[in-house]
């Protein structure tokens, strides 16, 4: 059976695909492109909502904090008002911390991309958490890669994707348990695995982990944010986060990110970059 693949301009894709087998793949990743172009229309909609109420919410805190700075510099160092005062001024400089992060998760810039060896981010990212391991009797093995993985990344930002892992591992041990991180070398690819022995996730939800605002952790203890952030900032450099679980037995989650190396032999950045194909039989082409 021969198959023709034609792009969004309708030209044949110089490949004709020549078995069921094949088929089938290009199918699978058909459907995986639609999930995340879905995904990426629902941050979409979502961050402008924010952006719009950010904005709002932006202007009267520029009237408030105005307000409150001119009056605390008319009165009199014994006025009963004057803590009163402070007190707002103060709140509304945390008010604008808030909305600044709302802004940030929504309009999500590159930050400061630079060459790094993925093994130290991962190493210093678990040593924020050994601390909180030890505390919840979770035991913890080590595979980092023997050679330096440089990747393009902004440093910080991945420092947030695997503290959402490991935290998220973390939550999934509330009884100890073991938890392992191998980072290594594949495919022109560096990728961080971190597997842990935790309580899993059901196939239902295994498909909604990675939609903004999704979360089982009750009353109030997870807004379910940290892996939609963790999947933006990862796919913005090029790179993506995969899942497995196995209820009871535990989940693995992989970040793979492309090599600096293997980057910079491309003409074009990958960033950003999105692709389309159509599969018509042989009779439509
Ligand atoms: N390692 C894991 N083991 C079991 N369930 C997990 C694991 N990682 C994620 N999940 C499931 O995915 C959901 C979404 O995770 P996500 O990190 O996006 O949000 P959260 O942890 O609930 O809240 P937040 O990260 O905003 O504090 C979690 O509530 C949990 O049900
Ligand atoms: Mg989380």
């Amino acid at each position: 059976m021969a198959i023709k693949v034609v792009d969004r301009e309708e030209r044949i894709v110089p490949s004709t695909v020549r078995d069921i087998t094949e088929l089938k793949r290009v199918e699978e990743e058909l459907a995986t492109a639609q999930v995340e172009a879905a995904q990426v229309r629902k941050l979409a909609a979502i961050g402008k909502l924010v952006v719009d109420a950010a904005h709002e919410v932006n202007n009267r805190l520029t009237a408030i904090l105005m307000a409150s700075s001119f009056a605390l510099g008319q009165i009199d160092e014994g006025d009963p008002c004057k803590l009163d005062l402070e007190t707002i001024n103060e709140e509304a400089l945390y008010i604008r911390d808030i909305v600044k992060n709302l802004l940030d998760f929504a309009r999500p810039s590159r930050g400061r991309v630079k060459e790094v060896d993925l093994n130290s981010v991962v190493q210093s990212s678990v040593a924020l958490l050994q601390h909180q391991m030890e505390l919840q009797g979770i035991k913890f093995r080590k595979d980092y890669a023997s050679e330096a993985l440089r990747v393009m990344v902004d440093e910080n930002q991945m420092s947030e994707v695997f503290h959402n892992l490991l935290t998220n591992a973390l939550d999934a041990m509330p009884q100890g348990g073991c938890l392992t991180i191998r980072v290594r070398r594949q495919n022109g690819h560096a990728t961080a695995e971190f597997r842990d022995t935790g309580v899993g996730i059901p196939p239902e939800n295994l498909n909604q982990i990675f939609e903004p605002f999704f979360t089982t952790k009750g009353d109030g203890n997870g807004t379910g944010l940290g892996l939609s952030i963790s999947y933006n900032i990862v796919n913005k450099f090029g790179g993506k986060i995969e899942a497995e679980s196995q209820v009871g037995k535990g989940s693995t989650f992989i970040v793979s990110l492309p090599l600096a190396v293997a980057l910079s032999r491309q003409c074009q950045p990958m960033v950003g970059q999105s692709s389309k194909i159509r599969i018509l039989s042989e009779g439509q082409a």
